[in-house]
């Protein structure tokens, strides 16, 4: 999605700024571009189609100067990716200059009207128009103060829009001043000494600040010399609650790896550690979060739970569901999250929804949640961003402390979301049936994780000469049963997100309802079948494979030497309870899709098309 950084202050901007967008990359982008304004208050307007390096090309050959800018990268949702069509855009007059985060949904009618008024575009945005706008506002006004008459223009453009956005505007008439809002896309303002932020997310930030403040829905923000002012789009003063960063820059920083995403496969053992970390109680035998706001009664009194969430946040979900079900015998369901605001799920008063989301902003799961509560049932939030909008409007929650995520590509947020929702069934299971035994008995073996995912980092080599053996293969299939079946589809989507062989994950008795119709040597099975009660099962569906010259790969228990007689490759992991699985044998298909994303030469940290945060519909 798009990202968008402004600046005021002392400084020099343009290398903050492209300090910034390099930082909000791994959002996803196709063009980026910045408008600076100089000493002499002159504006500077650099935007290029394609990476953020091309525009630093461009910015160094005209060396603008200027200590106040914005700037974006943006994720093309109305026209194509080139020069014209990137942000920042400007009115008519050419002064005011606009960003633009969301989907202006009415921008085609309220283009005609402005065309019919004389109005000359330049490309084919929805944000075009809506700098058009607000600067028609602008130019009409009466008001002699320059920052009043920006806001005004702001706030009357904005009335006009139907859709969502996240914008930053700055004018020549008023060049030491910025104005932000918001309406379903993120902002955040970093307070700095003498010199303030605007962003989409605090990654573009913490370099210079952590002290910051996250706008809410409907919010206007201006930031001058003088410092920022909050007020709601009607003009009236609005809460403003100064929030510190979870992390620093050096959490975001690379450090020795060679992309993110593997960075972030090897913090699995820390991660998970923070997500259990202080949440489970030998005393009590049980998880303690503090954050759900229910008393003991309220979760007794839970007779029925919904899970939503996009993606792999959805395949964490299905984990759940079982875990749930087997966990504390509670009734549970799933919904993808842009299916569950639009499905009229009857509830009652004993049903608990949850909504899982690493970025919390993902507008899908936004609605889900909104219309959870629309319907008066309690909404908690399973989310990574702290302070983000899910997490915000959510009627509390678990955070999974999983660090920042820059790799587009989830991998440590899906085993953090899933220890969190194994903590969750742990509380409900001790509120119900299982004794302080089981549940001392849970609490070693999620103790153990973090060391047993460490064995399996260790075969790291071994996963990637299967991968490179694989990289050309037409597509893959990822089979597993039970609460194995939902890492079979987020192995199959890490492998399509980033190396873009078509995958499909599916039960592994799926097989003979279809699924083998696809099998052949260049089509290779990826079976996770650990050491449980249905593995025999799973021999029975590899050696079906195995019969029509598809190649095998399994995942599966220390000990189960056998499949190697009937697979081609098998990569162990350490025993552990049924329940606590997919927090293993994820681990394998992670590092699967990533060498073999690296053998194909693909971007993997920012694949094609893809965002990181999806905050458009
Ligand atoms: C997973 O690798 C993808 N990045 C994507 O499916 C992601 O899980 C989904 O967009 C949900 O994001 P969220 O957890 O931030 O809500």
């Amino acid at each position: 999605m798009c990202g968008i950084i402004g600046y005021i202050g002392k400084r020099q901007a343009s290398p903050i700024l492209l300090d910034g967008l390099r930082r909000l990359e791994y959002r996803g982008y196709d063009s980026a571009g910045m408008a600076l304004f100089g000493a002499g208050h002159q504006l500077e307007l650099v935007k290029r189609a394609g990476r953020i390096e091309t525009l630093r090309k461009a910015v160094s050959d005209l060396n603008p100067q200027g200590t106040s800018g914005i700037s974006h990268t943006r994720w093309a949702t109305h026209g194509a990716p080139t020069d014209e069509n990137a942000h920042p855009h400007q009115d008519s007059s050419g002064k005011l200059v606009l960003v633009h985060n969301g989907v202006i949904e009415n921008y085609q009618p309220l283009r005609d009207h402005l065309i019919e008024e004389g109005h000359v575009f330049e490309s084919q945005t929805d944000t075009e128009v809506l700098a058009h706008l607000i600067g028609r506002f602008f130019d009409a006004s009466d008001e002699a103060d320059g920052e009043k008459r920006l806001i005004a223009a702001v706030q009357a453009g904005l009335a006009k829009v139907k859709g969502t956005y996240g914008i930053a505007a700055m004018h020549v008439d008023v060049p030491d001043v910025i104005v932000g809002a918001r309406l379903g896309s993120p902002l955040v303002v970093g307070l700095g000494k003498g010199e303030h932020f605007l962003a989409s997310d605090v990654s573009a930030l913490v370099a210079h600040t952590r002290d910051v403040v996250y706008l809410n829905d409907y919010d206007i923000v201006t930031l001058s010399d003088g410092g920022y002012t909050v007020t709601s789009h009607e003009g009236r003063p609005a809460s403003v609650t100064i929030s510190r960063v979870d992390f620093t820059e050096d959490d975001a920083d690379i450090g020795e790896f060679p992309h993110y995403m593997l960075k972030e496969i090897y913090e699995q053992p820390a991660s998970l550690q923070n997500a259990l970390r202080g949440r489970l109680s030998r005393d009590e035998a049980t998880a303690v979060l503090g954050g759900l706001n229910m008393t003991p009664q309220e979760l007794r009194n839970v007779d029925r739970i919904i899970l939503s969430g996009c993606g792999t946040a959805f395949h964490a979900a299905m984990v759940g569901e079982y875990l749930m079900e087997s966990m504390a015998r509670i009734p549970t369901e799933v919904e993808i999250a842009s299916e569950f605001r639009y499905r009229n799920v009857p509830t009652d008063k004993g049903t608990l929804q949850f909504v899982i989301s690493q970025s919390g902003e993902t507008i899908d799961t936004l609605a889900a949640l909104r219309e959870a509560k629309r319907k008066g049932m309690r909404c908690l939030g399973v989310v990574n961003n702290v302070a983000s909008t899910i997490a915000r409007e959510s009627d509390g929650g678990v955070y999974i402390h999983a660090g920042p995520e820059v790799g587009v590509a989830a991998t440590k947020t899906f085993t953090s979301q899933v220890a969190v929702l194994t903590l969750l069934g742990l509380l409900f299971g001790r509120i119900h049936h299982l004794s302080s035994v089981d549940g001392l008995e849970m609490i070693d073996a999620l103790e153990a994780i973090p060391d047993q995912i460490r064995e399996i980092l260790k075969q790291a080599d071994k996963i990637k000469a299967i991968a490179e053996k694989h990289a050309n293969a037409e597509g893959m299939l990822f089979m597993g049963r039970q609460l194995n079946y939902p890492v079979a589809l987020e192995g199959a989507l890490k492998m399509k997100e980033i190396s873009y062989i078509y995958a499909s994950g599916h039960p592994s008795a799926e097989l003979k309802h279809g699924v083998i119709a696809l099998v052949k040597p260049d089509m290779p099975s990826v079976f996770i079948a650990p050491d449980d009660a249905v593995f025999d099962k799973n021999v029975s569906n590899i050696e079906e494979v195995r019969a029509r010259k598809g190649p095998v790969i399994a995942v599966t228990t220390v000990g189960r030497t056998e499949l190697e007689r009937i697979t081609d490759d098998v990569i162990y992991v350490p025993e552990c309870p049924t329940f606590l699985a997919p927090l293993l044998t994820v681990i394998p298909l992670q590092l699967l899709s990533y060498y073999t994303a690296v053998a194909r030469g693909c971007d993997v940290d920012k694949p094609r098309n893809l965002a990181k945060s999806v905050t458009v519909e």
